[in-house]
């Protein structure tokens, strides 16, 4: 490849190159003739750039140029050229100059794509993924992709520089239960056993700190075999840190000191520090979620004391155990009967059982539930939204509070989002702090970790752990971004006694206890340091910097909704002679498939 070295990448050339002799490499994004001159864009992973042939200056070249197609891999070299005022394309970086070319090397030849290689494409998503190295050829992607690497770059910079040592822990390892459904990988020496894949390496880095490392970063791979979301994927990346001797304020700064970072060099923002806090019964009231978008309004109001003795018995019956909010629409009258509508199907799949209205018209008040209350105890929910003329008033009863807050807060979401309420380029990050240490599930009909096993209660709360769950108040933060928990921590249980209180509110038997964690409860008796930690998710961080909400767009290889990788087809039936190895039989009931 002597003659064709490549001396420049072509996105970076500009006029100050004028006059050098430079050679570049990359793909034909297109070529065009135009009687005796052909122009070829060619594309490398900083932009594109004008190649110019001219048949007057060198016929055989021209011709040769007359054969590329698109997507062929070539080489040119040249002498860089300005365009002349007329030609320049403000809409291009390299727009003020072509590469008049002096000797071009096809490299390799290419079939037609399956889809045109643009940013602006109408190509379905799983075409795309299907030839995700075509799709990575996009110029949004490769910088989504070299802005990810940016992004681990700086983490790894800033933790190094604060004395944080990246350990690596193994990806084979123990299922522990909480949290996620694990991914288990059959041992073939151990016939019946089976590793899990880590849904963190929570307890390693724990036991870590034990070892006296003090303080620990990994970039790692954590894999989840859970329900995917457009921020969720059954493999993703974290961001994790652990360190000893601290106490959750000094977990929060040294996070701080890496965000304010972050947002420095990625998107020239300064940040305001410390960030706020906000402890979590207040996020739940005030926006109905733990994870608020501060960019817009629109909080939740409380109106179960107005509402209690009322004559609508949806409201009085959720009134006893539950709550009656609401969130008030500014100018959001003007909404159809259809749009409506739309908004009470949309909280349905939250759970709530309808969405009542109310709208502040100029004639008077307009409501879905009119028929059941005094004109004065309408009003008396119009003063308590603060509503205005023009505005509307949705509604959500619950006998749970639970439900009214996640509907609600999801519909405070879907309803910016539809008036197009949510500011562009604006960052809000705030610190939920003082999460509740457990959560009642349904499914299990007990008590679970809101965070994990091994976060510590809040000092004056500890009494509460044996007595009084519902109330007992974690040493957890998150760390929310508009919207989004881009990250989660906890000062964790150095005591073994209380782990063991612990793992007992959480109703394991000591036996059960011991056999699960006893690696742990063992570890804790030889001297554990105090020590806390978090972990972001990376995936997230990358969205959020990149403006998309899409978490595949921030993955090189991501999965879709079903968790397949349509590109290598994963997962996949395997041999015969593999299972016999590893002792497993197949065993699909008719209806699984
Ligand atoms: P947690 O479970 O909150 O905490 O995870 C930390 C962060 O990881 C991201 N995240 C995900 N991103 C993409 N896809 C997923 N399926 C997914 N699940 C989680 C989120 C989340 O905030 N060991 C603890 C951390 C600690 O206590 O130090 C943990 O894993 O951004
Ligand atoms: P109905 O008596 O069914 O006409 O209901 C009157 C209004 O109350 C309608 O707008 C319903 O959507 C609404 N509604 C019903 N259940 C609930 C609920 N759980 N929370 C809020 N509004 C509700």
């Amino acid at each position: 490849m002597k003659e064709f070295n490549r001396t420049d990448y072509a996105g970076t050339l500009r006029a100050s190159d004028v006059g050098r002799t430079v050679t570049v490499c990359g793909w034909v994004q297109r070529a065009r003739r135009l009687g005796g001159l052909t122009f070829v864009t060619l594309r490398d992973r900083t932009g594109l750039l004008q190649l110019n042939f001219n048949a007057e200056r060198d016929a055989a070249l021209s011709e040769l140029a007359g054969t590329l197609r698109t997507e062929y891999v070539i080489g040119a070299t040249g002498v860089v050229a300005h365009r002349g005022e007329s030609a320049v394309n403000r809409d291009m970086p390299t727009g003020e100059i072509e590469l008049y070319v002096t000797a071009l090397k096809i490299f390799t030849r290419a079939d037609t794509t399956p889809f045109e290689i643009l940013d602006e494409t109408e190509c379905a998503e799983n075409l795309r993924l299907k030839y995700r190295y075509l799709d990575l050829r996009r110029p949004k992607l490769q910088n989504t992709i070299a802005l990810r690497h940016r992004i681990a770059a700086i983490a790894r910079s800033y933790f190094y520089d604060n004395g944080f040592l990246e350990i690596e822990t193994p990806v084979l390892t123990k299922s522990t239960p909480e949290g996620a459904r694990d991914y288990l990988v059959p041992s073939r020496i151990h016939p019946g056993k089976f590793y899990a894949l880590p849904q963190s390496p929570q307890q390693y880095k724990q036991l870590l700190m034990l070892s006296g490392f003090d303080r620990y970063i990994q970039i790692v791979k954590c894999f989840r075999d859970e329900d995917l979301r457009a921020d969720r994927q059954p493999e993703f990346t974290q961001i994790d840190l652990e360190m000893s001797f601290v106490d959750e304020e000094d977990v929060r700064a040294v996070n701080e000191g890496f965000l304010a970072k972050l947002f420095r060099e990625v998107r020239g923002i300064e940040l305001e520090l410390p960030l706020p806090c906000m402890p979590w019964q207040e996020a739940m009231e005030r926006f109905g979620s733990d994870k608020p978008d501060l960019r817009f309004g629109m909080e939740l109001r409380n109106i179960t004391d107005l509402v209690r003795s009322c004559g609508f018995k949806v409201f009085t019956d959720a009134a006893e155990t539950g709550s009656v909010r609401l969130i008030n629409v500014d100018g959001g009258a003007k909404m159809t009967r259809k749009e409506i509508d739309s908004l009470v199907e949309f909280v349905r799949t939250y759970r709530a059982k309808g969405l009542a209205w109310m709208k502040i018209n100029a004639d008077g008040i307009q409501s879905s539930f009119s028929k059941f209350m005094q004109p004065e105890e309408l009003s008396a929910i119009a003063e308590r939204a603060g509503a205005q003329t023009g505005d509307l008033l949705l509604i959500v009863a619950d006998p749970k509070d639970s439900v009214v807050f996640a509907s609600l807060g999801a519909l405070r979401v879907e309803v910016a989002k539809r008036l197009d309420r949510i500011p562009k380029d604006v960052y809000r990050l705030l610190w939920i702090t003082d999460f509740p240490m457990f959560e009642w599930s349904e499914e299990d009909n007990r008590f679970v970790a809101m965070h994990h096993p091994f976060t510590a209660p809040k000092d004056e709360d500890l009494a509460l752990l044996d007595t009084d769950r519902a109330h007992c108040r974690a040493k957890a933060y998150d760390i929310v971004i508009n919207g989004y928990e881009a990250g989660g921590g906890s000062i964790r249980i150095h005591d073994p006694e209380v782990q063991e209180r612990m793992f007992s509110a959480l109703g394991f038997t000591r036996e059960e206890a011991d056999e699960r964690f006893g690696h742990l409860i063992n570890a804790f008796r030889y001297g554990a340091p105090p020590h806390g930690g978090m972990a972001y998710g990376l995936d997230r961080l990358v969205m959020l910097m990149a403006g998309t909400d899409n978490i595949r767009d921030v993955i090189a290889f991501p999965k879709v909704q079903t968790a397949a990788e349509l590109m290598m087809n994963s997962p996949d039936v395997v041999e015969q002679k593999q299972l016999d190895e590893l002792s497993i039989a197949i065993n699909i009931k008719a209806d699984a498939e």
